[in-house]
């Protein structure tokens, strides 16, 4: 707590939470936040220029360059949150698997799992060696203040255990789920680890000045809610409630989930993200009432003119309709190509709406 908050009362302190966090617990607010998936990225120039020297990983493991990726995109963009940058796959690192990001490829692990004496190989206790990604959020979280919420993130048990069998994306997820069915003792010995590793990893975000912290579960949707139910949503609700625990809000998000959407808010996650496959209104519906929603503008709809574009982020909050707890977002990541001016164009559009108008 810093000196200036001294002789607050609980609710005062409450009060003068960010915006961001406001809305993430369902609390008043008097125009909707929005920040972006992948918002530090190739689309914008500043990005390219700090990769012509130095690799993703190399970014991530400096907390001062990172550092100055999560600021530079925030501020160019002018959104209400900055999320630390750094990438799902770190964790699998000090767990004792190897990857590289190939050039124009995505992750490449280099001996993924597929035996039940890989995953009794894996380690536990060297999730301090991640301990970089906390010095850049204290970095980000010195630099912001409570101007905007500092947002750390952890993939979800079941989406890193995929990159970990796969090796890498998948179309299918054909050894993954041979794991999961086949050999149930070694699945849940892999998610177990996953959800030890994940949860030091988050504390370590979170007493670096982490307000909230997002998980991804990015690729959950190729799950039937069965298969969900009974593979992936234990090790999903014990880490988020193990974040929680911690004092911080948990965003958990997938895409492809509109079948999934009522069992992932049992995990308790205090927020939900929504892809952009279904209107906002109905996601929320299924997610309930009780938890905020973030989405879910169609990250392609970046490339359309700006008429169209307007008229699909209005569509977007008037969806929402005005309730506390809306945070505006894509449905998922921004892509490489993205015209920058675009993104800045809908911060404004978000900013410029009036909650009233909502139901005009
Ligand atoms: O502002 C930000 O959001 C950037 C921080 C960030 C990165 N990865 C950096 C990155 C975040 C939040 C991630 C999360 C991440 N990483 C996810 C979950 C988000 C999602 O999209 O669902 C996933 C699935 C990954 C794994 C990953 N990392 C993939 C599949 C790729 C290749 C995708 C591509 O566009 O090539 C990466 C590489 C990566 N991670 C890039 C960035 C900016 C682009 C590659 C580069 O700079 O060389």
């Amino acid at each position: 707590m810093d000196a200036s908050k001294e002789g607050q009362s609980a609710a005062e302190m409450i009060l003068d939470g960010s915006l961001f966090v406001r809305a993430c617990l369902r609390k008043p607010v008097d125009r909707t936040p929005v920040w972006f998936l992948r918002q530090a990225g190739r689309y914008m120039q500043e990005y390219r220029d700090v990769r012509k020297h130095h690799s993703l990983v190399e970014i991530c493991k400096k907390p001062e360059l990172a550092a100055e990726v999560t600021i530079t995109a925030a501020e160019k963009l002018g959104v209400d949150a900055a999320i630390i940058f750094a990438d799902l796959l770190l964790p699998l690192e000090p767990m004792g698997l190897d990857f590289e990001f190939a050039a124009g490829e995505g992750p490449v692990v280099h001996h993924p799992l597929r035996t039940a004496e890989d995953v009794l190989a894996l380690r536990t206790d060297r999730a301090d060696a991640l301990a970089y990604v906390a010095q850049a959020i204290e970095k980000v979280a010195g630099h912001f203040r409570d101007r905007l919420g500092v947002i750390g993130f952890c993939g979800a048990p079941y989406t890193l255990a995929s990159y970990m069998i796969e090796g890498g994306g998948s179309r299918n997820y054909i050894e993954t789920k041979k794991m999961m069915y086949r050999d149930r003792i070694a699945w849940s010995s892999l998610l177990d680890k996953l959800v030890t590793v994940l949860t030091e990893y988050c504390l370590l975000q979170v007493q670096a000045g982490a307000d909230v912290i997002q998980i991804f579960d990015s690729w959950v949707g190729s799950l039937s809610l069965s298969d969900y139910r009974e593979y992936a949503f234990e090790a999903s609700k014990r880490l988020v409630r193990a974040v929680q625990a911690m004092g911080v809000p948990v965003i958990y998000f997938g895409v492809e989930t509109a079948g999934l959407l009522a069992q992932m808010a049992q995990t308790g996650a205090d927020v939900i993200g929504l892809d952009w496959r279904q209107p906002l209104n109905e996601g929320w519906r299924s997610v309930g009432a009780t938890h905020a929603v973030q989405g879910n503008l169609d990250p392609i709809t970046l490339f359309a003119p700006l008429e169209i574009l307007e008229m699909r982020v209005k569509e977007v909050l008037r969806s929402a309709g005005g309730r506390a707890g809306h945070i505006f977002n894509l449905g998922h990541g921004i892509v490489p190509t993205t015209p920058v001016e675009n993104v800045q164009a809908v911060v404004k559009m978000v900013h410029e709406f009036r909650l009233e108008d909502a139901h005009a």
